[in-house]
């Protein structure tokens, strides 16, 4: 069965949609399945931001068709991995916990990478080069994450 991850910000337009897109460019959708959501409704149904539109099609990923969506607690029941961007947002989603279950699937998603950074630092006040500084965290984090789900 395929492994199910959730990448998790605050309004699903900068910052998880581009988590989202690596982490598929990197593994097989047979395999892994991937969604991102926010935990805001500032964005609901919107694109993501054209800034993070054209980071990602700049690095050959195409993330246009995706649309804004807030985190919710089913996600802990659909998703068997839950990772968020920074300490903020890991709070709100924490916060929404039922169980240890749910506990352990949670993690700031720069715990998977050995950098003394740990927040995805949010861009969207930022001009184009934040996007960039995010890409490349986002990239060292999704390769640490595919080779930890052994797909492709
Ligand atoms: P994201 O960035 O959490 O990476 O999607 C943001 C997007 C929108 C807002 C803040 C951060 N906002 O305040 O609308």
């Amino acid at each position: 069965m395929a492994v199910k991850v959730l990448m998790v910000c605050l309004g699903n337009i900068c910052r998880s949609p581009i988590a989202e897109g690596i982490l598929k460019s990197m593994t097989n959708p047979n395999d892994v399945i991937v969604d991102s959501a926010g935990t805001s409704s500032y964005h609901l149904g919107n694109s993501p931001d054209p800034r993070s539109i054209a980071i990602a099609h700049r690095h050959g990923i195409d993330i246009s068709n995706q649309r804004c969506r807030q985190f919710t607690t089913k996600d802990f029941s659909k998703f068997d991995f839950i990772y968020v961007m920074d300490n903020s947002n890991y709070k709100n989603v924490v916060a929404k916990i039922k169980n240890d279950k749910d506990r352990f699937k949670t993690k700031l998603i720069l715990d998977e990478v050995d950098l003394d950074l740990k927040e995805v630092p949010d861009p969207y006040y930022d001009e184009e080069d934040g996007f960039e500084t995010v890409f490349q965290l986002l990239y060292k984090a999704c390769q640490s994450i595919s080779l930890k789900l052994n797909t492709k």
